[in-house]
């Protein structure tokens, strides 16, 4: 396994921090653990180094992807869940990361504002990996970008489209990774839930220079058409109140990703989500939302759901191939 000097030592909290060569450099190194992990050989590159992570937000792929990788990279792990830990409560983010710095080569933080995962990068003195935070998830990048070349042999040119709220950590993030990889984007909803002007005019300047676009559509019609991937996430995301799911179902249900979609997508289009997905009534939120609103599926169906379920579980499991990749590329041996 090859470093790339860039890279080493340093925290991964967005792709805007990331050149297109860098991102393509942790997507190969993910392909490269990937084949190794394919045919069991050994890649304890690490072993010795201890891990933390820090989880704020509930997770089940985030969590599960760095326990595992980080074990196949001969790393020990200690996790931190939001109530088990002095952080916040009793202790400053700046002092606890002056404390786990001390003890541990890598930390992974989940939280709320990226304000939070700056500040521990910038106290911790060893890398710090962003595993989710309302603005940013760029771990999830990464398995998308891996996931869209092994769908179509390349990422540069595919068109992308995202419907539903594109102003939150999904949709900003997509955007960034779309027009730093040459890809065509498209952010679909109600202009109110388009992301952030500032972060439009960058990704655009992203875009001129790797021949990619940034567009922002309210009618589905022209968004979904002809377009390679389709692309969503929940309407309301972690930490957000339950009282504003009556407003996001109204606004967003015209958005949802349904037959007629894929349909105007065309045939070669697949259906990506970086889960969980509300698509039928099996969760506990499913369940109370199908009794206060009479509504079963939401962001997409389970008709199209199930329909594109391989493309989405190897999604999932390319979390685990790239978050990875971001250790083995950012940790010092
Ligand atoms: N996609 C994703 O981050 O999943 P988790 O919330 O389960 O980690
Ligand atoms: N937007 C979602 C993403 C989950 C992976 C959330 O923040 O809850």
């Amino acid at each position: 396994m090859k470093q790339k000097e860039s890279i080493v030592g340093r925290s991964f909290l967005t792709l805007l921090d990331f050149t297109t060569e860098e991102i393509e450099y942790l997507i190969y190194l993910s392909e490269e653990l990937k084949e190794k992990k394919k045919k069991g050989e050994n890649t304890h590159y690490f072993l010795g180094q201890n891990i933390a992570l820090i989880f704020e937000k509930t997770s089940t792929r985030t969590r599960c992807a760095f326990e595992v990788a980080a074990h196949d990279l001969g790393i020990g792990v200690t996790y931190l869940d939001p109530k088990s830990s002095q952080i916040g409560q009793k202790e400053s983010i700046a002092d606890t990361a002056r404390v786990l710095g001390k003890m541990f080569e890598g930390i992974e933080y989940r939280g709320f504002e990226q304000t939070k995962v700056e500040e521990l990068a910038k106290y911790a003195g060893v890398p710090v990996w962003n595993g989710l935070t309302n603005e940013y998830h760029p771990t999830q990048m990464l398995a998308d970008i891996l996931t869209i070349k092994e769908q179509f042999g390349k990422a540069k040119g595919i068109r992308l489209t995202y419907l539903g709220d594109a102003r939150y950590n999904m949709g900003n993030s997509l955007m960034i990774a779309c027009s730093k990889m040459g890809m065509h984007f498209t952010a679909c909803g109600p202009e109110k839930y388009f992301p952030d002007r500032e972060l439009v005019k960058r990704c655009k300047q992203f875009a001129e220079e790797t021949g990619g676009s940034v567009t922002l559509e309210e009618d589905v019609e022209k968004a979904v058409k002809d377009r390679d991937v389709i692309y969503t996430d929940v309407w309301v995301s972690m930490g957000e109140p339950e009282d504003v799911w009556k407003e996001r179902i109204e606004d967003l249900l015209p958005y949802q990703v349904n037959k007629n979609v894929m349909e105007k997508a065309g045939e070669n289009a697949v259906f990506m989500h970086c889960l969980p997905a509300f698509h039928d009534g099996e969760t506990g939120i499913g369940k109370d939302i199908y009794d206060k609103y009479g509504l079963k599926e939401m962001e997409v169906t389970d008709e199209v759901f199930e329909a594109y379920a391989d493309v989405v579980f190897c999604e999932a499991e390319n979390r685990m191939h790239t978050i990875k990749a971001v250790m083995a590329a950012t940790l010092r041996k």
